[in-house]
């Protein structure tokens, strides 16, 4: 058992902790972070599987992510774009695929026409959020009370346009059924990326990728704290008071005047709390939970798609993988697709057994494109809802009425504890982004914080 001493103890080695405990680092403040893991990164995960380096976690960048964007340029990585020539394809209600350009789906020109009319009306809504605080629209309410689905349908009356509509910001986002999280929380969604346009838009949204894969930022940034990360130690006790915390892992005591829990809000009862968290705290933390969905990487010889000029962009509210991207690596001579499966297919999927898990979904790829796609050389299905310290995919949201009744405390610290995560930022809200802005946040107001109550700080040991 090591005893160690330092100003803030990081619950977390994912995004959001590296970047506060760097941030905290560079203010003077001494820092060690506690990782249940082997590795670094948390919902960022790089690795080969069976000769494909594949990025099983989070791994797009979008153009209007200032804070990754900035993170990678300092970190000295590469960007590359995902590969968009061509045709996209759609597949209707009528199990045909249709070739499209641009981002209207190839549907009847009275559904093109409800679908652009509601997306204005998003649009609109969407520009009144604030994402950092949503729950002070004056309609927080009202918009937090009806499910996405329930207010779509309350729209208009067409199914397909409904269901295109509510792809974005379900299927393709909060992973989860549609009736199960409000307006408010799809609004959100939308304004954290800028616009419902944005969100829809795959080009905008899923512009770019690292090279070499996007887990380079947390290894990166871990590298620089050196011996101060350290792995394989999951916190399972936090002692607390006013002034001071004692975190405790298996093997290590860390005491420090601060703690970051930098970590998905849902794993927070695994930590025991003495005293308890606020009453508060504990009702709000259950009304978080996490969405649902599988990330299928299929690696081929080549990128044969491209032969029959489509760029790999697939969408369709009917298949079992609602969207599929061309996902090749930079450089490579293979090509690979990359599609997801969400929140009730990705339950029934797990039903059944691996061999027919793989044989329904390259049924579903090879509906947009073609019988090749039924034969890759390598193939994966990344599952976040079996990993102990994540527990789905890609984040966590609050259910019907939860945002505007417990969204404002999200982030409040308790005593000397703070709390940073995506899955609790404004703008990158359940993305990479969202993880280092609030990692900067909390970091910052740590800093003050200490810089307040002007006592001396440990120095590192
Ligand atoms: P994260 O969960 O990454 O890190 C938390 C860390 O805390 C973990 O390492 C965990 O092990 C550790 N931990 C938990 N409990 C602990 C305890 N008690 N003691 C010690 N350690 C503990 N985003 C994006 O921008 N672009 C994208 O393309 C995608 N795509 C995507 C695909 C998939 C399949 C997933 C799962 C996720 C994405 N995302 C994404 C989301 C993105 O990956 C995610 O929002 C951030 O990586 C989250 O970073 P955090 O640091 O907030 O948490």
């Amino acid at each position: 058992m090591a005893d160690i001493s330092r100003d803030v103890v990081v619950i977390g080695a994912g995004a959001a902790g590296l970047t506060a405990a760097n941030d905290l680092r560079k203010a003077g403040l001494s820092v060690a972070v506690l990782e249940a893991r082997d590795r670094v990164g948390g919902r960022l995960w790089t690795d080969v599987i069976d000769t494909a380096m594949l990025e099983i976690g989070g791994q797009w960048v979008s153009p209007d992510q200032d804070a990754l964007i900035e993170t990678i340029a300092e970190l000295g990585l590469t960007t590359f774009s995902r590969y968009r020539e061509g045709d996209s394809v759609y597949v209707g209600p009528d199990g045909v695929a249709r070739r499209f350009t641009g981002e209207m789906f190839p549907v009847a020109p009275e559904t093109e026409r409800v679908i652009a009319e509601i997306t204005e009306r998003l649009d609109a809504m969407v520009a009144e959020i604030d994402p950092d605080r949503p729950w002070e629209h004056p309609k927080a309410q009202e918009w937090d009370e009806i499910s996405w689905d329930a207010w779509l349908r309350a729209q208009t009356e067409d199914d397909e346009a409904v269901r295109n509509l509510a792809f974005a910001t379900g299927s393709a986002m909060l992973t989860k059924p549609t009736h199960a999280f409000s307006l408010l929380q799809s609004l959100l969604m939308a304004a954290s990326a800028g616009s419902y346009s944005n969100l829809v838009d795959a080009d905008f949204i899923l512009d770019k990728r690292v090279v070499g894969g996007l887990q380079q930022v947390p290894l990166l940034l871990a590298e620089r704290l050196g011996d101060d990360v350290l792995l394989n130690q999951p916190v399972r006790r936090l002692e607390w008071n006013d002034g001071s915390v004692v975190a405790e892992t298996d093997e290590h005591t860390v005491r420090a005047r601060f703690a970051i829990l930098a970590h998905a809000p849902i794993l927070y009862n695994r930590i025991s709390f003495v005293p308890p968290l606020p009453r508060r705290q504990h009702q709000l933390h259950q009304h978080l939970s996490m969405g649902f969905v599988i990330k299928v990487h299929a690696v081929y010889d080549r990128p044969f798609w491209r032969e029959q000029g489509l760029s790999g962009t697939a969408f369709s509210p009917y298949e079992l993988s609602h969207e599929a991207y061309d996902n090749t690596n930079h450089g490579d001579e293979r090509g690979t697709l990359v599609g997801f499966v969400s929140d009730r297919n990705a339950d029934d999927l797990f039903t059944l057994s691996a061999e027919e898990r793989r044989e329904r979904i390259l049924e579903s790829l090879s509906h947009y494109y073609g019988p090749e796609a039924k034969n890759p050389v390598v193939y994966y299905e990344s599952d976040w809802g079996s990993e102990e310290w994540t527990r789905g995919a890609y984040a966590a949201s609050f259910d019907l009425g939860g945002l505007h009744r417990y969204g404002p405390d999200l982030r409040t610290p308790v005593g000397p504890i703070h709390f940073a995560c995506s899955d609790m930022a404004g703008a990158g809200y359940q993305h990479v982004d969202g993880a280092i802005r609030m990692g900067r946040l909390v970091a910052s107001a740590i800093v003050s914080a200490s810089r307040e109550s002007g006592a001396v700080l440990e120095s590192a040991s």
